[in-house]
């Protein structure tokens, strides 16, 4: 079985989803998967991290990123995963 190398949770809260996270799940979905890193990462929805005055919301182990959008999530994912 494979091992698990990052989780990443990604704010599904309506104030995050509303304001971008929507459009980053698909990002990030992609990402993995022209990656081949679907089988490393685990990529989960929550609940509101009750952080939403600096959403949208994207942890990545125990990192939080703040303010998360379409500009940069790539660069994010990039200096997360990119040694994986
Ligand atoms: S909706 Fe994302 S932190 Fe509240």
């Amino acid at each position: 079985m494979a091992l698990v190398r990052k989780e990443i949770r990604i704010c599904m809260g309506s104030s995050c989803f509303s304001r971008g996270n929507r459009h980053t799940l698909q990002l990030v979905q992609k990402y993995l998967k022209d990656h081949h890193l679907e089988r490393d990462v685990v990529l989960k929805g929550s609940h509101c991290f009750d952080q939403c005055s600096n959403g949208p919301i994207l942890k990545i182990d125990s990192r939080v990123y703040e303010n998360v959008n379409r500009d940069h999530i790539i660069e994010i994912l990039e200096e997360e995963l990119g040694d994986l």
